[in-house]
């Protein structure tokens, strides 16, 4: 991964992570998401392919975003420095809003998880064959020192969208709610939204035996990078029953 950054780029950023070692920072995690969100950016990639780039872009380029010729990053520090920035004034948003809700963050398999009480459920699961989520973060696993889950992710794109492959998903993900449908009440919600485009929810909504309130059509237009394309999301509302 280390041929992902140019010589400067990698200094610094490994520079950062020392400090936030062998310093004694109060909220070091919150600095590990600064040092991510830089060395997502600080990659040397084409301005148009943020999401799956085959290789390291290392010369100038003719940028198809913006149309002109770009050239390779070669720093992390001005994307620390920004994303420092911004995530303070991001906080400083959230801390007005914020109540002394109790959060927690697992990083676990939710097909196995055992969750605690639930009043309902919001998530947009993985998609079937669409993306690789580690391969896509390599970088951040390696530099986070993440356990590396890969074989435990639900619809990878390496698997393909075979039918066995949409089988595979449907079983996956139908254990997923079943999972957490065990800590939720009757009656509770489940919110999912999901790019359907194979229809494999309604499938998955029949064998969890909920009640479907409702299916709305989420236009996606904001989009960045060569995926720039607009789509739609369903958003299933659902009730355990
Ligand atoms: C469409 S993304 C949504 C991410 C998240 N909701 C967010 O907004 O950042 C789907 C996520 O599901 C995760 N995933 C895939 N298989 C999983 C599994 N078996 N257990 C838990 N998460 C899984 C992927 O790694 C990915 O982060």
């Amino acid at each position: 991964m280390l041929n992902w950054y140019a010589p400067q780029a990698r200094r610094e950023l490994l520079t950062y992570r020392h400090y936030i070692e062998v310093g004694e920072y109060q909220y070091k995690d919150l600095l590990k998401i600064i040092l991510s969100r830089s060395a997502r950016s600080a990659r040397l990639t084409t301005h148009f392919d943020l999401d799956f780039p085959k290789e390291p872009q290392t010369e100038p380029y003719e940028c198809y975003k913006h149309s002109r010729i770009c050239y390779p990053v070669q720093e992390a520090f001005k994307f620390l420095s920004r994303y420092s920035k911004n995530t303070l004034n991001r906080i400083s948003a959230f801390a007005k809003k914020r109540t002394n809700a109790h959060v927690s963050i697992h990083h676990a398999d939710s097909r196995t998880l055992e969750f605690p009480p639930l009043d309902g459920v919001i998530t947009s699961p993985p998609y079937v064959g669409l993306i690789d989520y580690h391969e896509q973060h390599t970088y951040a696993y390696n530099l986070l020192e993440l356990k590396d889950r890969r074989s435990e992710e639900i619809g990878p794109a390496a698997k393909g969208v075979s039918k066995k492959a949409r089988q595979q998903y449907q079983e996956g993900i139908t254990r997923v709610f079943r999972n957490t449908m065990t800590a939720m009440p009757i009656g509770a919600r489940l919110i999912v939204v999901a790019g359907d485009r194979h229809n494999l929810y309604d499938g998955i909504a029949e064998a969890l035996d909920v009640e479907v309130e409702g299916i709305v059509k989420r236009h996606v237009v904001r989009r960045t990078g060569r995926r720039s394309s607009e789509f739609y999301e369903s958003i299933f509302v659902w009730r355990k029953t």
